[in-house]
């Protein structure tokens, strides 16, 4: 079965920061689960890119005394750049002024015109210029900054009349709330499905997506309407179209529908409302979950230019170059915004956050059960020997199958419900799990009565095979996230997960993939040098 994830593509008027490394780093994190659900990592699409055909991008790169391209070309070197940073493992990048999105858009539109779903008519409504995006007259009366300024920004709205074309939404609203009904993960968390269910009970109007071209250089940047070059493709229909135009090859068609898009709470309406009749217009099948995180914020404030106080890649990069790009990636994974409440972005709490579960429990556990494999069995790994009492090495005095059988299913479930955060805490339990087992059976004070006993070497060997079988476990479940502090611990361990197989069987305690009794576990640097609260935070060279 082949899975598709993909993140927004990202608007190239600026550079990129922490709210679209965070997305992109929960469908990384989700890309790498399913490769490794699956097997196969070629039955893996991982897409992200950006979106070019902005007004902002013309604004912007004309205060930079630039050509709208020379800017998109610039910024998009910053994103892909940010993700190389982040280690994303996306298997494409889409520009949107890239010709093979161009033309495949075409397409779309041409038989969407061909069907009547697309129609030359008139528009009047409240257009947002700080997002491009037209608002119904409920929503720009009700804005949280007053009525007619911008629910995201504030801004002032600007009652606009044009010549557009449409696109008949309204002939899909019945269908998409059938939809949304009969699939509960369509939308996710359950608070956002309960609000696009809310609000569609207004009705759908039909809505414009296209712009006449002026003399105002904006409407002149983008992609002309398909026989009719007096008219440009509204934006965000051109962006939207960006999740099929990289798949509709012969190659890759196998991909659609996309399993999952990820994205924040600004996009919504597009992604479960406006995108899912477009495909429904299309003839597409719908993608399988649309999901949504809430925001980063600083200081319990929007992050925003004219406040400063933008976490970038400049502080990111500090931060990895203290603590690791994983433990960075832990820290946004595990206490980022990804259910329905915005997080803060805070210095303590990442110092806190990393000791507790990196620090104090991974690495300490890990470098704990490995030094006593080093000072008890010269750094091989003990046979598991079933002790005298009879206790197999596969659980009895230590329920290690089953706990990390249970960490399993409630990974995989979490992974299912796009609940990164609750899939990591479910890997992360194996090793309290496997502390607990240590304080409970102290192999250090068991080693000291093996030389008046040697019969208990046995059983230490049992203990800390158990306790290293957990860990290389856990080691799996976790590298999603932390894909390159695993691979460390691997290289060290000699157990690194083989190529093609599947989660479930890397996952089996004991099973075919265990770690090898006899085999050379290497004495290595902590994967994690614990973080001391009292050292400054760090900063980048161009944090405000
Ligand atoms: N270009 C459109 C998306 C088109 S998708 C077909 C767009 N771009 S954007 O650059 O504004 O990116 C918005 C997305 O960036 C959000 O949906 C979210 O994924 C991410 N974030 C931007 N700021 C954020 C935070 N402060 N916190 C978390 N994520 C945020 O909208």
């Amino acid at each position: 079965m082949s899975s598709y994830i993909t993140t927004p593509i990202y608007y190239v008027n600026d550079r990129p920061h922490i709210g679209h490394c965070f997305t992109t780093l929960i469908g990384d994190c989700m890309a790498r689960y399913e490769r490794l659900i699956g097997g196969d990592p070629s039955d893996v699409f991982f897409l992200t890119g950006t979106d070019e055909h902005a007004d902002k991008v013309v604004t912007s790169a004309a205060a930079h005394k630039m050509t709208p391209i020379q800017w998109a070309d610039h910024n998009a070197e910053q994103f892909k750049k940010a993700f190389a940073f982040i280690h994303a493992s996306h298997d494409d990048f889409i520009r949107t002024t890239e010709e093979r999105h161009k033309a495949h858009v075409l397409a779309y539109i041409r038989k969407l015109k061909a069907h009547g779903d697309v129609y030359l008519g008139d528009y009047t409504g409240w257009w947002d210029p700080s997002q491009e995006e037209y608002l119904t007259e409920s929503v720009a009366s009700s804005s949280p900054h007053g009525p007619f300024t911008s629910p995201v920004t504030g801004k002032p709205l600007e009652k606009r009349t044009e010549k557009n074309y449409f696109f008949r939404l309204s002939a899909y609203q019945d269908r998409l709330k059938a939809h949304i009904e009969a699939n509960p993960t369509f939308i996710l968390p359950v608070s956002r499905r309960n609000e696009v269910l809310g609000r569609l009970r207004d009705g759908l109007s039909d809505i414009p997506i296209s712009r006449a071209v002026t003399s105002d250089p904006t409407t002149q940047w983008g992609i002309l309407m398909p026989d009719d070059p007096s008219h440009r493709i509204y934006v965000w229909i051109d962006a939207l179209f960006n999740y099929l135009t990289v798949v509709d090859t012969p190659d890759r068609r196998k991909f659609w529908p996309a399993k999952v898009h990820t994205m924040a709470k600004d996009i919504l309406w597009f992604h479960a409302v406006i995108w899912p009749c477009l495909l429904m217009a299309l003839n597409e099948p719908l993608p399988g979950t649309v999901y949504v995180h809430s925001y980063w914020v600083r200081d319990g404030k929007k992050m925003s230019k004219s406040l400063g106080n933008f976490v970038d890649l400049a502080v990111l990069g500090a931060y990895a170059e203290r603590y690791s790009v994983d433990a960075v990636r832990w820290y946004l994974l595990t206490q980022g915004p990804t259910g329905n409440t915005d997080a803060d972005f805070s210095y303590a709490k990442f110092v806190e956050v990393y000791n507790t579960d990196l620090a104090n429990s991974f690495g300490n556990c890990a470098s704990r059960v490995g030094n006593m494999i080093e000072k008890y069995f010269g750094g091989v790994v003990p046979e598991p020997v079933p002790t005298p009492e009879g206790e197999m090495w596969t659980g009895h005095d230590w329920p290690g199958g089953s706990i990390c059988a249970t960490a399993t299913e409630n990974v995989l479930r979490a992974v299912g419900y796009v609940d990164v955060s609750e899939a990591l805490s479910a890997a992360i339990a194996i090793i309290r799990s496997v502390d607990l087992y240590i304080n409970e059976t102290a192999p250090f004070k068991l080693a000291k009565q093996v030389e008046a006993n040697p019969a208990l070497k046995d059983r230490l060997g049992l203990i800390l095979y158990n306790c290293a079988e957990a860990i290389r476990v856990a080691s799996v479940l976790l590298s999603p996230a932390m894909p390159t502090k695993m691979a460390e611990f691997w290289a060290l361990w000699g157990c690194a997960p083989k190529l093609g197989t599947k989660l479930v069987d890397l996952a089996a305690f004991g099973g075919e993939h265990r770690l090898q009794p006899g085999s050379e576990i290497k004495k290595g640097e902590p994967l994690f040098m614990r973080a001391d609260p009292k050292l400054d935070e760090p900063k980048g060279p161009t944090a405000a």
